[in-house]
């Protein structure tokens, strides 16, 4: 029997992992609390930890992991930039869920557009109170406008269909370009110059960290609406919020925002919110804020835990490899992983 601690747990989570996990003799031990240095030590007497996007697993809390017996941290998430990889290297082996519904965060970013751009939140709670005018709901059509996708992975390109589909005229930039893939890449700075929508799905990292800031902002056509359903980090939120103001940016969709950790995924209504910024922002009209919900859907969740438990078994299995396994070498190294026989260590 594998005993997980299964750190910021939800109840949507749990079906779909009893389901995968009792089929495979996994125990989870549902903690409600992030993972973080005071709350490693829940951690004791588990062979691994499995953790969302929220948990940070600093050098200090794998130094901790590693003292504990804990020999795994499993990402029930696509994007790892709350886990120090170089740190884990050579302590605790590192698993994540490379993809569990792209459809679903590509499909919300375009629900978060057509909300945005045809004032369907403004619409929905109109109409609950008999108000019937359409004053002030004046949306645009996607039809030939220029959408700019920045990462051009697996959710970048279902979203660029999905586009493609409204007729859209489609720019993209990535650092690493899909060829033969059909798809119109320009440089970063003509992206930002000549697109009336960008739609961020490129990862965080250090390098891409405020790609969106306010000299990028400056640059953009007047009216621009920005979605972001990757990562926060990418956007500086002030500089956002000064674009706004100026009338600068004429819409924000946002499913993350930087500082999210200590606010999303939990009900804190009737509560003061301590983030002026995010109360600033999500009091614009012209800002839809959901909360880190691009990914839930049910065909997501039911990927997310059975790919888990198949990349928990393979990790405990001796000598087994599991592709899904993070490294601070392949990430630098490229060799490393195409050569993967074994686990990473
Ligand atoms: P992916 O790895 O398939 O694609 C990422 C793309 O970004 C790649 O083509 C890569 O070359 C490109 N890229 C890397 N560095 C770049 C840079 N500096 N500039 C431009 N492009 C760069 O990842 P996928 O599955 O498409 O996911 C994208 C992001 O979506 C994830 O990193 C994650 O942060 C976010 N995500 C958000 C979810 C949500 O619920 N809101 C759920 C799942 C993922």
């Amino acid at each position: 029997m594998i005993t997980v601690a299964f750190f910021d747990a939800k109840d949507y989570d749990k079906p779909s992992f009893e389901q995968y996990g009792s089929r495979h003799g996994i125990r989870f031990r549902y903690l409600e609390t992030k993972l973080n240095e005071d709350t490693v030590d829940l951690a004791k007497g588990c062979d691994a930890v499995c953790i969302f996007v929220n948990d940070t697993v600093s050098a200090e809390v794998i130094d901790r992991l590693y003292e504990l017996g804990v020999r795994l941290v499993a990402l029930r998430s696509a994007g790892y930039n709350n886990v120090d990889l170089q740190a884990a290297f050579g302590k605790v082996h590192v698993v994540h869920v490379p993809a569990y519904s792209p459809y679903a965060v590509a499909e919300h970013a375009m629900a978060l557009l057509l909300t945005s751009v045809r004032r369907i939140h403004k619409a929905y709670n109109r109409t609950r109170e008999f108000n019937f005018s359409l004053n002030g709901l004046t949306g645009f059509d996607f039809h030939g406008k220029t959408v700019g996708v920045i990462g051009t992975g697996r959710i970048g390109r279902i979203f660029i269909d999905i586009c493609r589909g409204f007729s859209m005229n489609v720019l993209a930039y990535d650092l690493f370009p899909a060829k033969d893939s059909g798809i119109d890449y320009v440089s970063l700075d003509e992206l930002l110059e000549k697109s009336d929508i960008i739609s961020l799905h490129c990862p965080l990292t250090e390098e891409t960290r405020h790609l969106i800031d306010s000299a990028a902002i400056e640059k953009m056509k007047k009216g621009v609406v920005i979605i972001n359903t990757s990562r926060g980090g990418l956007i500086d939120a002030d500089a956002l919020l000064e674009g706004i103001k100026a009338r600068k940016v004429g819409a924000a969709c946002l499913d993350v925002y930087e500082e999210e950790a200590d606010v999303f995924f939990e009900d804190r209504s009737g509560h003061i919110l301590n983030d002026d910024l995010l109360s600033r922002l999500i009091s614009m009209p012209n800002v839809i804020v959901t909360s880190h919900q691009a990914f839930l859907t049910h065909e997501a969740l039911n990927n997310i835990a059975e790919t888990t438990v198949n990349n928990i078994l393979s990790c405990f299995e001796k000598d087994g490899a599991c592709d899904n396994e993070l490294c601070y070498r392949c990430e630098n190294m490229e060799q490393c992983k195409k050569e993967r026989r074994g686990k990473c260590f």
